[in-house]
């Protein structure tokens, strides 16, 4: 493919996709434990009490998976540039606190919103992803420089001292039961302390920005969304049913207009649903993950399976070992292209955790014109 100037451009999640991000899992740590980390990890979990480099051989499977998949894409015509990794095994700190180790670079849809020509990069709510921008940085530079209508962006720092954290939060001390109560009734390890947001707890669907509000998006957060991208209409969402709402993209995940897949296990409650129905978007009943449990030192869920990335509004790339979710999704029409990833899920997610767009052809549209 000729090497086309950057153009910075994507309004939603499947627009023809032309230029993308896809991270890389070299040097990527487990870090130790942390206020925003915790609960994340559940109590059965093989990574509790666990940190430090990940094994070298694990490192090596995932970036063959990552490669490969870049290279699908680049076959299909999309442009993919890479972020830089720095040294993650490295103890970092500001004046509030410090950490013995980062995480790595492998998900940038956690790190970096795009929005129409431009690319935000988000707080980020645990200590040890603090830095992670940097590794991006060599990358929006270069499209900084080559594209003049790009709007490069950073949301403001958190302090992320012990005030942005509940207390007593930790999973050591309350069931699972309890968890699910204090998710209903929205009580997440971030406090409102300051404004909190991870990217991929946003999904763009043109002018409608839908934001989960969890334990790594807090509502200071979503309200900076709203008043910076103040031309879109922004709606907070919950799942009651995740007990570590993390994330929405394990969850609730846009295939073209007009139709959502969302986790069984992790309804939309009914009144949310209401702008969806009234403009006549289905929502359907993601089918179920081939595996009953994620990969070793894994910190999301078996439902990777329905992470997955629109190439166009006919295309979607899945896991090759998720033969019910490719199933259900050749039934509803779409084109499946199966990309090898799991041995990459550890380091930070599936095929969306694992991109963020640069380039999607298409404007911003109005997908729900009944609010
Ligand atoms: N937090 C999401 C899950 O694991 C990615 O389901």
């Amino acid at each position: 493919m000729k090497n086309k100037k950057t153009i910075v451009n994507s309004w939603n999640e499947w627009d023809p996709l032309k230029h993308v991000i896809v991270g890389r899992a070299d040097g990527c740590c487990i870090p130790p434990a942390e206020p925003a980390m915790a609960p994340k990890i559940p109590e059965e979990s093989d990574m509790k009490g666990k940190f430090g480099p990940r094994p070298q051989d694990t490192i090596d499977k995932a970036n063959f998976q990552l490669d490969n998949f870049a290279s699908i894409l680049t076959k299909r015509g999309i442009k993919v540039d890479r972020p830089k990794p720095i040294n993650f095994n490295q103890k970092i700190g500001t004046p509030d606190w410090d950490i013995d180790t980062m995480f790595g670079c492998m998900p940038p849809r956690d790190v970096i919103l795009t929005l129409g020509s431009e690319m935000l990069e988000a707080t980020m709510s645990f200590r040890s992803r603090w830095f992670e921008y940097l590794c991006y940085r060599p990358i929006l530079e270069k499209f900084f420089e080559e594209d003049p209508k790009m709007i490069w962006s950073s949301a403001p720092k958190p302090r992320l001292t012990d005030e942005s954290y509940r207390d007593n939060y930790l999973s050591d001390n309350i069931t699972l039961d309890q968890r699910y109560e204090w998710v209903r009734d929205k009580k997440f390890i971030t406090t409102e302390k300051e404004p909190l947001f991870d990217a991929a707890d946003v999904l763009r669907m043109g002018k409608d920005l839908f934001i989960q509000h969890g334990f790594t998006t807090n509502l200071k957060g979503i309200e900076w969304i709203k008043r910076h991208f103040s031309n879109h209409r922004i709606h907070i969402l919950n799942f009651p049913g995740d007990p570590f709402p993390t994330h929405i993209d394990a969850t609730f995940t846009p295939l073209k207009p007009g139709i959502m897949l969302n986790n069984p296990e992790r309804r939309l409650p009914e009144e949310q649903k209401k702008i969806f129905y009234n403009n006549d978007w289905k929502i359907v009943d993601a089918a179920k993950p081939a595996h009953n449990q994620p990969p070793p030192l894994c910190y999301s869920s078996v439902w990777l399976s329905m992470n997955v990335l629109m190439i166009d509004p006919n295309t979607v790339c899945v896991e090759s070992s998720e033969v019910y979710q490719m199933d259900q999704l050749d039934k509803l029409g779409f084109e499946v292209v199966p990309v090898p990833f799991r041995d990459a899920y550890p380091f930070g997610g599936a095929l969306h955790c694992a991109t963020t767009d640069v380039y999607r052809e298409g404007k911003c549209e109005d997908y729900f014109p009944n609010q």
